[in-house]
Formats: structure tokens, sequence, C-alpha cells
């Protein structure tokens, strides 16, 4: 185990020259590997869904966990540490040594773009949920990075939008995850957001000294997010230690200018020093020092011990963790996914208990919409990975072996689908896929590869084939071929020059551009489209080439991505309309599966509307009026508009549900598995009085102060359409007893997460203990919830807040007591730059969610 004595003489032995390369990286994913310290290269890798590793394709994909909300919906802890474990084994399956994960910004306003890939609008919540993931991470020795250091809690401007906030906002809410994950789990890695904070910039906050190392004694390392360093000095200065990515005579700012502050004396190297030892204790924690005794080697040697290889060091144990054993039991990916997308969909309505199906007496299912045949399973933006299958709702149902018929409706998707099977082929017929040649600039092919898909992205240079530079031109071969007559659509998505040919005759030649002041984001999920109609006869095939001058795009030095897209003919909006009504009313029940898109719901940019995209609404209420019998499956990973959820029997929301999708939805549908989740965040109602997520005049203003998600609810005696912390799960409880200062260590929950003690040392808080019983017919689980309040304090408060939680599980009939240990901090507020506790009696009120709390006790501190 490396001290800081050992980590010290490490980087005594190096030049400035050589600690300075280390503070910026390697590439796009790395750090610089440096033999002199016996530090091997360290892989980083987004992203919360999934651990996507160095490329970002189909050949190597990943296992796609549900979407953050999904997560914290479970309000279980347990299963989210699972999580947490799963991942940290595919990252070690990829090679990867510290995952961008979690985010723990906050549900601000449902507007948030990146809403999906966090957890809650409530900061207990959060570090409840992101304590677990990082715990899961780190325990077996893969880093873990909380994101973004902070108040990055939405995307419209984000690389420079200034956020101002008062300072007891600030702590309240937005740093009491970080402050929780930093203290209770550890965290190896904080991520300094893009944007400001009260007038500096995240990377040269003067928070990130003050707070994380000062206050927090945090001894992890800070990077900054991508691209986010703006300056050589002051991000010197400010506690940065690592510039991403690199390396910086690409990226800058550090590199040569640092090293020439230092030599001028304007950056001390002592702060160069720091920073260096945070990297290698990073580098230590994830097995990537070598083990350098003081009296072996010397500059440019290893000292006797073999050169660092690939792949997890010798002997090597990480400070913290427990070391991932060789012998850990391999996980199954595919049961575990499932079960965790199940206990994380929320079922907001039942009416007459439509739901659970009864398998024995079923009919028809009317499956509908197009998120049932093409589901989301992921948000867009960094945090996208390639998962090796997705099982859609049509797939999952017709697997469970029910008689399904699919009608699609009318196109909820504003953007084209890439070319898929069975239309897509590759040149020689040979399978699903195309071939793909790079050109040098002096115009010879220098290498080639075969894919399966069309989606095409390198972000790291051409992988094996060469840097950006070195490539001039790429040429995709494909087939197309026709299932039926009709009218296709063809064309692509991208920025830069694309040529376009089908049976060599040329269909466009165009150069496609971005809109001025897009976010990389938005110019990486959403580029401009250009499409082409296609007549082909039923079984024609067509060969298609298209043609990209890799630097007419202006972000060819970032990576080069586009989409060859085909949309194959269809009906008329209102010729799927009426299809897909008229076999809603034909069948035994209706299945209809609505949500978001890519182009609506992804990282780089805010969402203009929280409305379902397309005629999705309007489908809901015509499948409706046409057969009582309708659920409605909500596959968005974030709250949208649901106008007519007091017409439909059921509302199940579904997050994105990662590849498993499919197989849990059936498994719901049918009972065979509980709809676990509570909300994470408050279903508005409707848009009005929801924070903005726009800034005006490069400033963002946080002028609701505490008031976010249900806390503005409250104030404002608004009524959501389903309230923060409701669910209802295929059971139903009585809240019988809640008793204060229990001995609540006799009554640990039985399943699922609960709230540990925070701060952990000294230990405080309140024990509660609280008595259900379950009182339907079927074994359940319920996330008891207590809320605190304080109805006669001196300060503004919310009405009331998440104090603390834990599941249950029960049998019917059965009657449960948990205990439940309320945080200190859960009563404190921040004063006068402090923690403070207003002496007094605080309301304890527990329940079922945030607008149902039958059991209230008071509580008296001093
Ligand atoms: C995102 C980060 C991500 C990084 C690397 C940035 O644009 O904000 O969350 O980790 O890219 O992909």
């Amino acid at each position: 185990m490396m001290g800081e004595a050992d980590l010290r003489s490490r980087v005594a032995r190096l030049s400035l020259e050589q600690k300075v390369r280390l503070l910026t990286g390697a590439d796009f994913w790395a750090l610089y590997p440096e033999p002199d310290a016996g530090l091997r290269r360290v892989v980083l890798s987004d992203g919360p869904a999934g651990v996507r590793g160095e490329t970002w394709d189909e050949r190597d994909t990943s296992a796609n966990v549900p979407s953050p909300t999904a997560l914290a919906a479970t309000w279980d802890c347990d299963r989210v540490e699972a999580i947490g474990r799963l991942l940290a084994a595919e990252a070690r399956r990829k090679g990867v040594d510290v995952l961008l994960a979690p985010t723990v910004n906050l549900h601000r306003t449902p507007y948030g773009g990146r809403h999906f890939e966090c957890f809650s609008e409530d900061p207990l919540l959060t570090a409840r949920i992101g304590v677990a993931y990082v715990r899961g991470l780190q325990n077996q020795g893969v880093g873990a990075t909380v994101k973004h250091f902070v108040c990055n809690d939405s995307e419209t401007e984000r690389m420079s939008v200034d956020v101002r906030i008062d300072e007891r906002t600030l702590r309240e809410l937005y740093l009491a995850p970080f402050e929780a994950i930093v203290r209770e789990a550890g965290a190896w890695a904080v991520m300094a957001a893009y944007n400001g904070v009260n007038g500096s910039t995240m990377t040269e906050s003067p928070l990130l000294r003050a707070i994380l190392h000062d206050e927090w004694g945090y001894d992890g390392l800070v990077m900054s997010d991508w691209t986010a360093t703006r300056a050589t000095e002051p991000a010197a200065l400010a506690a940065l230690d690592l510039a991403m990515p690199g390396p910086a005579k690409r990226f800058g700012p550090w590199g040569d200018a640092l090293l020439e502050a230092v030599r001028a004396g304007r950056v001390d190297e002592a702060l160069v020093d720091d920073k260096v030892v945070r990297i290698l204790r990073l580098a230590g924690r994830v097995g990537g020092l070598d083990d350098i005794g003081p009296s072996s080697g010397g500059p440019g040697g290893y000292g006797g011990v073999d050169p660092p290889v690939r792949g997890r060091m010798r002997g090597v144990v990480p400070p913290g963790a427990s070391r991932a054993p060789a012998s850990a039991a391999p996980v199954d990916i595919p049961r575990e996914l499932r079960a965790t997308a199940a206990a994380s969909f929320v079922l907001a309505r039942n009416e007459r208990s439509l739901l659970p199906l009864d398998r024995s007496g079923l009919g028809r299912v009317a499956l509908i919409g197009p998120n049932a045949e093409i589901a989301r399973t992921l948000g867009g933006g960094s945090a996208t990975v390639y998962p090796p299958y997705t099982v859609s709702p049509l797939d999952g149902l017709r697997a469970a072996g029910l008689d399904v018929a699919f009608a699609p409706g009318p196109l909820g998707h504003l953007r084209t689908a890439p070319a898929r099977v069975p239309w897509l082929l590759r040149p020689d017929g040979s399978g699903p896929g195309a071939d793909i040649r790079f050109f040098s600039p002096s115009g010879e092919v220098v290498g080639s590869e075969q894919r399966d898909g069309a989606v095409f992205r390198w972000m790291n240079g051409f992988a094996a084939i060469g840097a950006p530079e070195q490539i001039d031109r790429l040429e995709i071969s494909c087939v197309i071929r026709a299932t039926e007559a009709g009218t296709y659509q063809l064309g692509v998505t991208g920025i830069g020059r694309f040529l376009l040919l089908a049976d060599e005759t040329v269909v466009f030649d165009e150069t496609l551009t971005v809109r001025d002041g897009a976010d990389v984001g938005e110019t990486l999920m959403a580029p401009p489209m250009r499409l082409a109609p296609l007549d082909l006869a039923a079984g024609q095939s067509v060969a298609v080439r298209l043609e990209h001058d890799v630097h007419t795009s202006p972000m060819a030095a970032f990576g080069t991505f586009f989409q060859l897209l085909l949309e194959a003919p269809h009906g008329t909006d209102d010729e799927e309309m009426e299809a897909a009504v008229a076999l809603a009313a034909g069948s035994d029940v209706a299945v209809v599966v609505v949500g978001t898109t890519a182009e609506v719901e992804s990282e780089g940019f805010d969402r203009a509307s929280l409305a379902l995209p397309g005629r999705q609404d309007e489908l809901v209420r015509k499948v409706a009026a046409a057969n009582p019998r309708t659920v409605v499956v909500v596959n968005s990973g974030a709250p949208v508009l649901l106008p007519w959820a007091g017409q439909v029997a059921a509302v199940l929301l579904t997050w994105f549900g990662g590849q498993e999708f499919g197989n849990a939805l059936a498994d719901v549908l049918l009972g065979e598995a509980e709809p676990g989740g509570r909300l994470p965040t408050t279903w508005p109602a409707s848009e009005a009085g929801l924070p903005s997520a726009q800034p005006e005049d490069g400033v963002l203003s946080y002028t609701e102060g505490l008031f976010i998600g249900y806390r503005a609810f409250d104030r404002d005696g608004r009524e959501p359409l389903f309230p923060f912390g409701h669910g209802r799960g295929y059971t139903t409880w009585s809240y019988d007893s809640i008793t204060v200062d229990c001995d609540e260590a006799q009554y640990l929950p039985r399943t699922g997460g609960s709230t540990p003690p925070y701060p952990p040392d000294p230990p405080g808080g309140v024990a509660v203990c609280v008595e259900v019983r379950n009182t339907g017919t079927r074994p359940g689980r319920e996330v008891v919830q207590v809320y605190a309040s304080r109805p006669d304090s001196a300060v503004e408060r919310p009405a009331k807040w998440l104090a603390g939680f834990a599941a249950v599980a029960a049998d019917p009939g059965e009657a449960v007591t948990v205990g439940i240990l309320l945080p200190e901090r859960a009563f404190q507020h921040w004063a006068e730059g402090g923690w403070t506790l207003e002496a007094g009696t605080f309301t304890l009120a527990a329940g079922s969610s945030s607008a149902s709390l039958p059991l209230t006790a008071g509580v008296t501190l001093k």
C-alpha cells in the first residue's frame, strides 16, 4: 500500500518536464504512463449507464444498465451497489481503471437535457444512491469520478454559463451529494464542471481547494471536464490536478505553457508536486502503480521489477478498497439488469387493478407505439454505450409467449434511425453492416474496417489506422435491400462534406454544417441530417457508397462521427393512427409504449418542451377510448407531460431501462416481478412554475433557492401529476406506528437500502422505527419514507424534506418494523458559514410518498 512518503519519493524521481507532462491526458481517454514513477497508462471511460471503453462503436459492446434516474427510482442502495460492482467488472474486462461516473447534479428542472443521467431532485436520495454506486465500483478497485462539480444542472451554454447561487442553497442542495460521497465513500476522483459558479469557472474555482481539500479533507484527484480547462495559471493555482483530454499540444492549456509558468515562478513547483501526488495516488488505488522500492531502479528503469503491463498491477492493494478478489463470483449480467429495471419501474396509476395481467385468461395484446419496437434503453451524449443487444418491448412480450400484435402508430421520432437489419447488408451481401476504407491525404488506402452497423464514431484518432491528420477521406460501402416496394429515405447525419451514391449515381453531394453556437454535445448527438427518397421494388438491392472528407468537419480534431440513415416505407401518420386504434379495439388489452427520442433527451442541450414528441398524446387518447384496458408505458429518462393520465387505466413509468428493458417489462406486466420503483423526482402536471434552464446574458440565477422539486410544489400549493416518492407496487400497505428514539438496530431493513448515519463520525441523528403491514394479497416491497419539517421555524425552510428511508419486504398480512436512522445533517441548516441546528421540536412524518404521510411524531433536538 502506498503511503504519502512512497508517493512523494516517486515524485522526487521526476524532472519538472516529466511532472508537468502528467498533468494533461496523453490522449482522449488515458493518462500518460511514467515508467520513472512506476506509473502505467491509466484509462478513464464514461459513463453512468455502462462502461464504454476506449472505442465507441458496436465492435466493443458494453453492458447497458438502466439510466441513473432508474437506479435512483429503486431507492435501493444495496441494488445500486451491486450495479456498481457489475460496472467494475465491466471496467476490468474493458481495460478501464476509472469510470467517469456517477453524475450527481440535481434535477433542478425537468428541462435539463442530462436529467436522465442524474439521480434525483432530492439531495439526500442523490447522496445515498451515489454513495452506494461509488462503493460498488471502488470496493472492486475501479475508481469513480463524481461529476460535475458543481451546479452543472442544465446544458444550455454549459461551457460558459455562470450560475449565481446563494451559499445556503449551494450547501444544502447542490454540494450535499458531493460531500456525502467524498466523505462517506471516499471518492477517488471528482470532475470539475464546464460552467462557472458565482463568477469563477469551475476549473479555476476557489471552491475546489476551500471545500474539497480544506473542508472535506479530500485526498483524491480533480480532473477537468473535457476541454473545461481554460487558462494556464488560474487552473494551476486552483486545485485542478488533471486537464482532460490530451495531449496538451492539441488541447492545451497546460503542457509547455505551464512549464514556462513554473520556471518563471508564477506557479509554485510544490503545487505541481501535489497534483502529481494525487495522480499517483489515484493510479495506486486502481492498481496502476508498480512497486518500486526506495533502492530500486533509477530514472528510466524498473529496478528489477517487471515493467508494467496492461491490466492490473501485482501486489498493489488500493487504500480503502477491499481489492477485487480474483475469484469474485461472475455477475449474471442479463439477470441483474432485468431485475434492476423491474425494480425501477414506477407504477404510477393502476385503476381497477388492471395490472398485473393474468396470463391464464389473456387474449391478444395490442402493442402500440414507436418506442415499442425501437425502445430507448439509454440517454444520449457521453453516457451512450453500445450494448451487445437490446430487448425491446416487442421482443420482451413475444419472448414471454404472449399473443402480441404490433402497430407503431404515427412516427414519434423526428430524426431518422440508422440503417439496420433487415435492409442493411455488407457489399458482398454476407451479413448486416458496411465496409469502410480510409484514405491518406495522398489518396492511398491506408486502412479498412468491417462493421456490423451504420453508426460511425471515432473519438481518439482512427484507432490503429492513424491520427486525424493522417486520414483525409472515408468511404463506406454497403447494400440496401428493400423488403417491400415503396419509397425509402436514404441519407446521412453528420457534419462536413458527404457524397452519397446509389448504384454509382450521385444522390447528393453536400456539406452539412452545425447551427451557430451549438454545444459539442449537441453537435455530437444531433448533427444535421440530409435525406433523399429512393423508390425500390420489393427485393431490389442497391449498392450504396458514402464518402466523407474528414477535414471538412470543424470537429475533426475531436473526432469523426456520422451515421448512414434509412427509413423504410410506412403509411401516413393518419393511416398509422387508424391502424393502431383498430388493433387496440380488437384486442384484449392495449399496451402503448410512448417516449422520448435521442433528439429530445441528450447531453449538450436542454429540452424546449416537456410534451411527448409527435402525436403520441393523441395516440394514447384514441387507443384508451377504443379499449378501456389500456396500459401506457412511458419510456423516458425524465418527466414528460401526460395530459391523459387520468383517462387511462394504468401508467407505468419505465425510464431508459437498459438492454433488458423489454424482458423486465414483460415480467412486470405479467406480475412475475413487482414494479419496485418510487419517483426520485416530481412529475409535474404542466410546465407552469418550473425553474428555467435558460441563462440570461450568460448568467443562470438559481433564484428559486431551496425550492426545487417537491419543495417548490409544497410552497406554491401546486398539485403535481405524480408526487415525489410515489409508486404503487402490486400490494397495499398500512402504516401502523412510528416510534422516535427507538432501538433501530433491532430493526435493520430486511431488503434494499436505507440511510446509514451521516456524517458517520461523530455519530448522530435520530432513530425512528416505523411499523407497516402488507394488507394485500401478494408479497411485496415497500419504501418507507420519513420527512422532517419545522412548522415554527425562525428560518425559511421547505414545508418538508426527505430525512431518511428504508425498504421493507413482507408477505400478505405480515407486519414489519423497520428502523431508520435520520442523519444529524437532516436537521441542520447552513447559516453564517457553518452547519447549525435550530434547537426545538421537529415533526417527522412517515409514509409511502411525499404526498401520503399518515404517521407523524415530534422530536425535540438541542
Ligand atoms: C461530459 C462528461 C464526460 C466527458 C468525457 C463531457 O462532455 O460533460 O460528463 O465524462 O465529456 O466524455
